[in-house]
C-alpha cells in the first residue's frame, strides 16, 4: 500500500460518505454519474457525521463545556471537525491527528485551503467520477480555530497538551494497539473536559498487535475511576464500495466527561 491507510481507489468513497451532504447543501445538485442505473443521494450519503456531530455538541453541553481546545484522532477527511468548528466558534487551537498522508493532506484541502477542487466519487466497481466542491464556506467556517495537523499515529508521544473535547470516531479497530490510542485520549484530555469514541467492533488480526486488546464494549474502556458517562448510542455508518454496493455498520459511541 501506497499509504499508511487509505489506498487510492478508496478516496471517492470517503469523499462522497462525508462531504456530498454539504455539496447538496451549498445547493450543488450535479447527479452523480452512475455504470448502471443512477442511485439516490440518500444510498451515497453516511448519515453518521452529522448525526454523531449532534452528539458531540449533546455531550458538551451536558458537560457544560464550552471547548477553546480541541483534538481530533483520525479525523480522515474531516467533516466532524468541520461540523464541530462550525458548532463552537469560541475553538481556538485544533489538533488532528491523522497518519493517513492521503486522507490528511485532502482533509487540509477542504477544511484549510479555500478554493475549487475536484474530489473522486464512485462511478462503477473501476470507475471514479469528479465532484468540484467550492472550499471557501468550509475554509471561512474553520478560520476561528488555528488548525496544527499532525501526520502520525496517535500514541502517548504525540501531544503533551490537553483538549477540553476529545474526539476518535471508527478508529480503535482499525490500529495495531487500541489501548495504547485509548490511554493517550484519556491522558490527552482536560479535566472536566469531554472524550467522544466510536467504534464498529471490526477487530481483525491484520491490525491488532494483541487480540486481548479488542473488547466488545468500549465503554470497559472506561472502568477506571475519573470519567463519568455523558451517553452511549448506535450510529449507522457507512460506505460504498461499488455503484450499487455498500458497506453499512453500526458504530457504537460513548460519551464520558473527565471528574475534575
Ligand atoms: C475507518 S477510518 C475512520 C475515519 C473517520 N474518523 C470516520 O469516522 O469516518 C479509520 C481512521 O483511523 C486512522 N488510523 C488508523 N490507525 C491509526 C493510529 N494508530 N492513530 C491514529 N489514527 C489511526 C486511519 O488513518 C483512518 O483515518
Amino acid at each position: 500500500m501506497d499509504d499508511f491507510y487509505c489506498e487510492e481507489r478508496n478516496l471517492g468513497a470517503y469523499f462522497e460518505a462525508e462531504w456530498l451532504e454539504v455539496l447538496r447543501a451549498q445547493g450543488d445538485n450535479t447527479p452523480l454519474a452512475c455504470a448502471s442505473k443512477p442511485v439516490p443521494d440518500a444510498f451515497v450519503i453516511s448519515p453518521f457525521y452529522r448525526e454523531v456531530s449532534q452528539f458531540i455538541a449533546a455531550c458538551c453541553q451536558q458537560a457544560d463545556v464550552a471547548p477553546s481546545h480541541y483534538l481530533e484522532v483520525g479525523p480522515a477527511l474531516g467533516r466532524v471537525t468541520y461540523e464541530t468548528l462550525r458548532r463552537f466558534p469560541q475553538i481556538r487551537q485544533s489538533w488532528l491527528v491523522e497518519p493517513s498522508q492521503r486522507l490528511l493532506s485532502h482533509c487540509q484541502k477542504l477544511l484549510m485551503t479555500p478554493g475549487c477542487y475536484a474530489f473522486p466519487y464512485i462511478q462503477g466497481l473501476n470507475e471514479r467520477g469528479s465532484l468540484v466542491i467550492d472550499t471557501t464556506v468550509i475554509a471561512s467556517a474553520c478560520q476561528h480555530s488555528e488548525i496544527t495537523c499532525i501526520n502520525a499515529p496517535f500514541d502517548g508521544k504525540t501531544l503533551t497538551v490537553q483538549a477540553d473535547l476529545t474526539v476518535c470516531l471508527n478508529v480503535l479497530d482499525q490500529c495495531q494497539s487500541p489501548l495504547t490510542i485509548m490511554d493517550a485520549l484519556k491522558q490527552s484530555t482536560r479535566s472536566g473536559g469531554v472524550l467522544v469514541v466510536s467504534n464498529t467492533y471490526q477487530w481483525q488480526k491484520k491490525h491488532l498487535l494483541d487480540a486481548e486488546d479488542a473488547v466488545d464494549d468500549i465503554n470497559q474502556y472506561f472502568e477506571t475511576t475519573g470519567w463519568d458517562k455523558l451517553n452511549d448510542t448506535d450510529i449507522g455508518y457507512g460506505f460504498r464500495f461499488n455503484e450499487r454496493f455498500s458497506k453499512h455498520f453500526l458504530s457504537h459511541v460513548v460519551g464520558y466527561r473527565k471528574r475534575g
